[in-house]
């Protein structure tokens, strides 16, 4: 680090002269080369000395500072952290206005967008672009005369900001003092800049920030952009500095020339010759010393930049801020004037917002419906958003039981989320934002099928569920069951969607899934939507899906809690599903991920005499309950067996789905979220959060390459085919 030896030779000169012979020049020199040091440690990356170097010489420029306050420099790095609070901001006015971004969702817009620029910059035939991630802080203004700041504002109302320098100077990437570079290639720093930046606090620091308040009693921070809005806004800049805000910069102005001591707008561009394009002006910040947005292109055409978008998609998910989209903006700075600007945003730019995998909305009302089980399921019906890609207007809140602990009313603010592939959820109720015509939601008494009462199950004095006891006759009973039945996972025939089953049921058709196999092309012919050759095909599917594995029919039984993984390790265990018929509690429990719930499911079931009736109706349609599922080889034990995995991340030689079934087979259990149970998460490119909290736990983290590994192991194991 410090082996540099004129480097070395000039810090013993300033730490012989200082102490003993405090030249103003040995002042000087020493201010500026602690901001040269804390440049390339705060900004570059790329410290210079060690930190107690650095410390020895602060202590220098310091008590040289206490003797002579006449030579105090502003650019000073004593000076980052004033001393007294202040008791209120300044309201300043921006020499040039703070606009916003125009918005576009889709790749579509974005082109609209180019139109537009094409015919206001008549003749341009191609546009370059900087394609960059909008960072999710808050926009600051830092203006610097001769090189020197002297304010720094928040965008206020665009117009008018606030002077929040004291808490900005604590900023240790933001220049005090732009340092006089000595190459040639570093462009000339105009009189008066202007410098555009975003404020934020990473995911990091943001959690111990909130660890700490937590420890303290102190009302938490809802997200980073708030955290660092709070604190730009603190009075003491003692507490601003502990915070330990960081900026990037994205862009700069040349606000004019200063003549004397009089500050002129440079409309004639006759001063300082400033960069022609973006890009070469963030080359030219970051000469200047500052902390450009470190995630960005230089792109030929906008399909370049939408690669960029598509690209950072996931990849954003990595890293440790916040982002919320990627700005497109026209790299030929002199077509800005050119096209203007509009009321409240430059048309030189445009942010592409990735759509939120998390959104408020209203709840409009709620639909109660019947599961295959009987249970009653809440449906929110709620006003319309945009949720990971689609639009979304109802969402799951699973049983009247959770529905009830959140406490959602009529007209409330929710806030709803959906992953992808996942089913949208309600995940709560904003109750501060409660309008006063709230209303709460009454409990269905009877089936909204079949009118039958409903029962509600009990627990500890609270209703944790309400189910429809018609068990054999409920239309919705009977349509949501037979849907499963003929599901992808299940027995997974084609030609029998929603409608048709609909209609079968209509007609009294199909009462059960054994009649389903009862069925003639002739009475097929006979619904909407068929035609002979249809209604034969179907009849065929319906009859070979007699072979499926007796995995997928206990899937498709529809065991509550038995999905098609524990289907696998029962019939794995169990052999055929006559055997599993008259397994015992105790039986079951040995089961690897089977507990006692999953347990009682599977005897209560086949305990109940329906089930019964409906096993002997299969078997009268061709069923064998007897078959053994089966056996892929016949090792003992799976190499992977009890290992539980997590995948996040773009993998480069599969998806994550392959790799889960390719785990799986060696006996592993995948899950979605890191817990104290995984044994490891399996990180690709891009992975987030995942990756933080297994960090958190200790969790092993695997690469790709590891996961190669992990699954050249022999692939042999008892699974079975399903
Ligand atoms: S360019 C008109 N680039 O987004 C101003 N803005 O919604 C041109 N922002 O006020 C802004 N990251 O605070 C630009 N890479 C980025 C940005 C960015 C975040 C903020 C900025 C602006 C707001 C507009």
């Amino acid at each position: 680090m410090s082996s540099n030896p004129a480097l070395t030779e000039q810090l013993q000169f300033v730490a012989r002269s200082l102490p003993w012979l405090p030249t103003h020049s040995a002042y000087c020199f020493g201010v500026s080369q602690l901001n040269q040091w804390a440049n390339a440690y705060y900004v570059l990356d790329a410290p210079m000395v060690e930190d107690d170097h650095y410390d020895a010489l602060y202590q220098m420029v310091l008590a040289t500072e206490e003797n002579h306050p006449d030579w105090v420099l502003p650019e000073s790095p004593t000076q980052r952290v004033g001393d007294e609070p202040l008791t209120t901001f300044q309201t300043v006015e921006h020499p040039q206005p703070l606009l916003s971004l125009e918005n576009a969702f889709n790749q579509t817009e974005l082109q609209t967008w180019e139109n537009r620029l094409l015919k206001l910059s008549n003749g341009m035939e191609t546009l370059g672009y900087v394609a960059e991630m909008k960072l999710d802080g808050l926009a600051l203004s830092l203006i610097y005369e001769k090189g020197v700041l002297v304010r720094a504002a928040t965008r206020g109302n665009g117009k008018m900001g606030e002077d929040v320098t004291a808490n900005v100077k604590t900023i240790r990437s933001i220049p005090l003092k732009i340092p006089v570079n000595p190459t040639t290639e570093t462009p000339p720093v105009p009189d008066w800049l202007e410098v555009r930046a975003e404020v934020l606090i990473p995911f990091k620091r943001f959690e111990s920030i909130n660890t700490e308040r937590l420890a303290n009693n102190e009302p938490l921070f809802a997200n980073p952009r708030n955290a660092a809005a709070g604190t730009l806004r603190q009075l003491d800049a003692k507490i601003v500095a502990n915070r330990k805000l960081e900026a990037y910069c994205f862009a700069a102005t040349n606000l004019g020339v200063l003549e004397g001591t009089q500050l002129h707008f440079d409309d004639t561009e006759l001063g300082t010759p400033f960069p022609e394009t973006l890009w070469q002006l963030q080359s030219a910040l970051t000469a200047w010393g500052f902390n450009v947005n470190p995630v960005r292109k230089l792109c030929d055409s906008l399909d370049e930049a939408w690669a960029f978008i598509t690209q950072q998609e996931s990849a954003r998910e990595s890293l440790p801020f916040a982002t919320d989209g990627v700005v497109v903006k026209v790299n030929n700075l002199a077509l800005y004037k050119q096209v203007g600007n509009t009321a409240k945003a430059p048309r030189w730019a445009m942010a592409y917002k990735y759509s939120p995998e998390e959104a408020e909305t209203t709840l409009e009302a709620i639909e109660f419906n019947v599961g295959r089980t009987g249970a009653i399921t809440p449906v929110a019906i709620m006003q319309p958003v945009i949720l990971a890609g689609s639009t979304v207007s109802r969402a799951s809140l699973h049983n009247v039981g959770l529905m009830q602990e959140k406490g959602v009313q009529l007209r409330d603010v929710v806030l709803v989320r959906k992953a992808a592939e996942i089913i949208p959820e309600v995940m709560q109720v904003q109750v501060e934002k409660r309008p006063i015509d709230a209303e709460r939601i009454a409990l269905p008494t009877f089936c909204p099928s079949c009118q039958t009462e409903l029962v509600a199950k009990v627990e500890e004095d609270r209703i944790v569920n309400l189910v429809c006891p018609n068990s054999l006759g409920c239309p919705a009973q009977l349509q949501t069951r037979l849907e499963h039945w003929v599901g992808k996972k299940c027995l997974d025939i084609d030609g029998l969607g929603e409608a048709t089953l609909d209609q079968l049921l209509q007609a009294s058709l199909v009462l059960s899934p054994a009649d389903l196999y009862r069925l003639t092309p002739e009475q097929l012919l006979g619904l909407e939507g068929f035609a002979e050759k249809s209604a034969q095909k179907t009849v065929e599917a319906i009859q070979v899906s007699l072979q499926q594995s007796p995995i997928r029919v206990l899937h498709a039984l529809g065991i509550s809690s038995v999905g098609i993984e524990t289907a696998t390790v029962l019939l794995e265990t169990f052999g055929s599903i006559d055997r599993l018929k008259e397994a015992k509690m105790e039986a079951l429990q040995t089961v690897y991920g089977v507990g006692s719930i999953v347990a009682q499911a599977v005897v209560d079931y086949f305990a109940k005499p329906e089930t019964q009736a409906l096993l002997a109706d299969l078997s009268s349609v061709g069923f064998d309950f007897s078959k053994q599922a089966q056996l892929l080889s016949h090792s003992d034990n799976a190499p992977l067996l009890g290992n539980v995995y997590v995948l996040t991340g773009t993998l480069e030689s599969m998806t994550r789905d392959e790799a889960g079934e390719k785990l799986k087979a060696l006996g592993a259990k995948i899950t979605n979220s890191v817990s104290k149970n995984t044994t490891a998460l399996i990180a690709g490119e891009g992975g987030g959060s995942k990756l933080q909290k297994a960090e958190k736990l200790s969790i092993p983290v695997l690469d790709e390459a590891e996961l190669m590994s992990l699954l050249a192991q022999d692939n042999i194991d008892k699974r079975l085919t399903v």
